[in-house]
C-alpha cells in the first residue's frame, strides 16, 4: 500500500530516511512530499491509503481528493490541525504519537526562559532561573517533562491540569492548583501546555496576565490560537515589567515587537518539536503505526474514536 509523508516543515533528513526505511521494510510504498503546497498535497493523497503529517492542514476538501485513505497519523502531539469528525465522517482512523517529541519542547520552554530572564542576552544585568516560581499550565507528557527539567534549575513548581489526578503531581514533586486565576498570580513563570479547543482558545487573556506578579514571563510553545492576543497585547502595554515568549508567533507579532520591543520574543517557526531526536522518535513511531493499522487495524493512539 501507499503511504504518504507530507511535511510543509521538513523532518531532519536522518528521520526521513529512518521512516522510509521503516516504511520499505514494511512491504509498503513511501512517497515523500517535503515544503509542499496545497495543490500538491491534493495532488499526493490521491493514490495513498496512509498519510503522516505533522502540522500540515487535513481538512475535508484533502479527504475527498483522498479517495483510498484508511488512516492518517499526526506525527507529533496537537492535532487541531486535522478535521477530526470529517475523518470520522470519511471513516478514517486519526492517531498522533503521543510523548515522542514532548521532551524538545520542554527543553525549548528552558531555553526561551533562559533567553528571557538575560534580557534577550543583550548586555544588561539579567536575572536567574533559582529560586523563581514556575505555573505548568497541563500536565500532559510536556508539562511532565517541563517539571523535571525545572527541578534542575531549582524552581518551585505547581500544575494545573482538570484530567490529572493531584496525587501524580505530587509524586512528581508538584503542588497542584484548580483555579487559573492563583496559576497566574502566584508564578513568576507561567508555561502554557494546553491543547487548542473550543473550550481554550482564547482563553489567556487581559485578565490572567494582568494577574501575574512583578516581572511575570509568560511561556508559550502551546498554540497561538489559546491566546486572546489583543488582550495580551494590552496587558503587555498596562504592564511594562511582564514578558511574552513563544515559539508561535502570533498573528500581532509585528505590533507586539513595535510596541514591547525585547519583552517579547518569537520563533519565526514553530521549533518545540524541531530536534534532530524528536523528528526520528515522532515520524519512526508514526511511520510504525500507519503500518500497524493499515496491517491489522491497530489503533492504539486513536483521536477520533
Ligand atoms: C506537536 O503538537 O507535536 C508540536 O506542536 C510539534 O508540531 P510540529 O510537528 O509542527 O513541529
Amino acid at each position: 500500500m501507499k503511504i504518504l509523508v507530507f511535511t510543509e516543515k521538513p523532518f531532519a533528513k536522518a528521520a526521513a530516511e529512518a521512516i522510509a526505511n521503516t516504511i520499505n521494510a514494511s512491504g509498503n510504498e513511501m512517497k515523500l512530499v517535503e515544503k509542499g503546497t496545497r495543490a500538491d498535497l491534493l495532488e499526493a493523497v490521491k493514490d495513498v491509503e496512509g498519510l503522516i503529517v505533522r502540522s500540515d492542514v487535513i481538512d475535508a476538501e484533502v479527504m475527498d481528493a483522498a479517495k483510498n485513505l484508511k488512516v492518517i497519523v499526526r506525527a507529533g502531539a496537537g492535532y487541531d490541525n486535522i478535521d477530526l469528525a470529517a475523518a470520522t465522517a470519511h471513516g478514517i482512523c486519526v492517531m498522533n504519537t503521543p510523548g515522542q517529541n514532548s521532551n524538545a519542547v520542554a527543553e525549548l520552554v528552558f531555553g526561551m526562559m533562559v533567553m528571557m530572564c538575560r534580557n534577550q542576552y543583550n548586555g544588561t544585568s539579567g536575572s536567574e532561573l533559582k529560586g523563581k516560581s514556575l505555573g505548568i499550565y497541563a500536565f500532559g507528557q510536556v508539562g511532565r517533562n517541563v517539571a523535571r527539567i525545572a527541578k534542575g534549575f531549582g524552581m518551585s513548581l505547581t500544575a494545573l491540569d482538570v484530567f490529572v489526578p493531584d496525587a501524580v503531581m505530587e509524586a512528581e514533586g508538584v503542588k497542584p492548583l484548580h483555579d487559573v486565576d492563583k496559576l497566574f498570580s502566584e508564578n513568576d513563570y507561567v508555561s502554557l501546555h494546553i491543547p487548542a479547543t473550543k473550550d481554550t482558545k482564547g482563553s489567556i487573556g487581559y485578565d490572567l496576565v494582568m494577574k501575574m506578579p512583578k516581572n511575570g514571563v509568560l511561556v508559550n510553545t502551546a498554540r497561538k490560537e489559546v491566546i486572546d492576543e489583543a488582550g495580551l497585547l494590552k496587558a503587555l502595554e498596562e504592564r511594562t515589567d511582564l514578558r511574552y515568549v513563544a515559539d508561535v508567533k502570533p498573528d500581532n507579532a509585528k505590533e507586539m515587537e513595535e510596541k514591547c520591543a525585547a519583552r517579547v520574543f518569537f520563533t519565526p517557526k514553530k521549533m518545540g518539536a524541531q530536534t534532530a531526536e524528536a523528528n526520528f522518535n515522532a515520524g519512526v513511531a508514526a511511520a510504525e503505526q500507519v503500518i500497524a493499522y493499515l496491517k491489522d487495524g491497530w489503533n492504539k493512539y486513536q483521536v477520533n474514536k
